[in-house]
């Protein structure tokens, strides 16, 4: 942490400059990861909306580049994703050029102001370069608003067994379900979710996808709520269940959360990675995103996580674990084997830990408490941990250098351990500014934001009544080739 931009990340995509937030029409094409994002270009808080552009070959390396959807006068570009109309059922395809579509929702800020509940449609902008440049339909909108003020984010996804398109769309309280066979005209199908799951905010950026478990798809809904995370804000619930082109029916009716960090919001899947899943989400928080200590930029993703599905005590629980894309960071590890940790356990000169950017990957039988503890010289620290009598995983950045810029970003957050074996496993990714743990894999998950004084370049295991680590290996993050 140091330099012009100490708390710029190092392996997570931030915009050069300005305002950043959900991720938008995430789509694998041609090689090419292409993410969209929630830009104001001329603001570095919230402003009118944009679809700011980057790319990767591999998910981890970004490279920005120009601003892909500007507002109209239909509105500003709020979220929504994209789709490679494979078919070219939209027609928008030409000389046998394959169109990538956006399907994307219109805010209109001069109907907001006159009152109307109206001023959210579904549009669409079609690219015929492989996404580098779009060009919006002139007979935009293509979804208009039936007069629900909350009426967004749509998540278009191609459905095989009836060969057509399924829109998933945020509509206040519930999701609500279309199908087309163009992309161009949409019928509604059904409603989802007004008596179910959290709601102690609006719905947003919803996702329906289906995961292979034991050779069968299983569907999962994924529905962002803002405010009424666990841990306080915006945060990401899910639904497993059946679908069958039109009703979505769930298999439980607890409200479970894909991530209870506070920092992953409105994470969507990618289009077209195959049988790979893969969810990226916006590392912050409604609650404070505007504030955070960064310049001149705000707000930066998560990184890319495979999703999957775990039973556990016959519940189907939903998994994220980093992509195996983010091993190609990985400098040269330190591997321990049975450690014992009584009281305290300083590993920074064993792991050379100076950047503060590293994997720590570490399982060990749940008997006790124990923490990772990361700081730096000015007192600045943050804890992840395992509480055994409250059978919680915790990270705690009340103390975590500058907290000042929001009353409620300073606190200690949980999430409970979900498996049920008697031995634990962690995997961490640190960057300068977040922690992003998957404990058990996968199963229960935080991503945490921070801003220390200066790097946290000490990493101390902590252990009062005693834990014998079965293994640890510490892995450093090589980001020389930049992001
Ligand atoms: C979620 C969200 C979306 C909306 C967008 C506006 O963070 O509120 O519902 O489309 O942000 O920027």
């Amino acid at each position: 942490v140091g330099g012009p931009e100490p708390h710029r990340p190092r392996f997570h995509f931030s915009p050069k400059a300005h305002w950043m937030n959900d991720p938008n029409g995430m789509v694998y094409h041609k090689g090419t990861y292409h993410l969209f994002f929630q830009y104001y270009p001329d603001g570095d808080t919230w402003g009118p909306m944009h679809w700011g552009h980057a790319t990767s070959k591999d998910m981890v390396s970004w490279q920005e580049q120009p601003i892909a959807l500007y507002p109209d006068s239909l509105g500003y570009i709020f979220s929504g994703s994209a789709v490679v109309d494979v078919n070219n059922t939209s027609g928008f395809g030409k000389n046998g050029q394959t169109p990538l579509v956006a399907i994307f929702t219109h805010h209109n800020p001069k109907l907001e102001k006159e009152k109307s509940d109206k001023f959210q449609y579904q549009s669409l902008a079609y690219s015929l370069d492989d996404g580098k440049t779009w060009t919006k339909y002139a007979g935009n909108p293509v979804l208009n608003n039936p007069g629900i003020t909350d009426f967004r984010d749509p998540k278009v996804r191609w459905y095989e067994p009836q060969k057509k398109w399924i829109m998933t769309l945020a509509t206040k309280d519930r999701i609500t379900f279309f199908s087309s066979p163009d992309l161009k005209s949409w019928s509604k199908e059904s409603e989802f979710g007004q008596d179910l799951g959290a709601h102690g905010g609006v719905w947003e950026c919803p996702d329906l996808f289906s995961v292979e478990h034991n050779g069968k798809p299983v569907w999962v809904l994924l529905v962002s709520i803002n405010p009424g995370g666990p841990n306080g804000g915006s945060a990401t619930q899910y639904f497993t269940g059946a679908f069958d082109g039109k009703t979505f029916k769930p298999f439980s009716t607890k409200t479970q959360w894909m991530d209870y960090g506070p920092d992953n919001y409105a994470g969507v899947t990618f289009a077209n990675t195959g049988d790979r899943v893969v969810l990226m989400g916006w590392m912050s928080n409604w609650q404070y995103a505007q504030q955070v200590p960064t310049s001149p930029w705000r707000s930066a993703t998560t990184v890319p996580r495979q999703l999957g599905l775990k039973e556990v005590n016959k519940e189907l629980l939903l998994t994220s674990s980093p992509v195996k894309e983010l091993n190609a960071l990985d400098g040269q590890s330190v591997q321990l084997k049975n450690l014992t940790v009584k009281e305290r356990y300083d590993l920074t000169a064993k792991t050379k830990n100076k950047t503060g950017l590293f994997k720590l990957e570490l399982a060990a039988p749940a008997t006790a408490d124990f923490s990772i503890v990361l700081a730096n010289g000015k007192g600045n620290e943050v804890v992840i941990g395992y509480d055994k009598g409250a059978n919680h995983y915790y990270i705690d950045r009340s103390n975590a250098g500058k907290t000042a810029f929001e009353k409620g970003f300073g606190k200690k957050h949980t999430v409970p351990r979900l498996s049920s074996e008697s031995n634990l496993s962690l995997t961490m990714l640190v960057d300068v500014a977040s922690v992003e743990l998957f404990a058990d894999g996968g199963l229960s998950v935080m991503s945490e934001i921070f801003f220390p004084e200066s790097t946290l370049d000490q990493l101390v295991l902590k252990s009062a009544q005693g834990i014998q680590i079965t293994n640890l290996k510490y892995t450093p993050l090589n980001v020389a080739k930049g992001v």
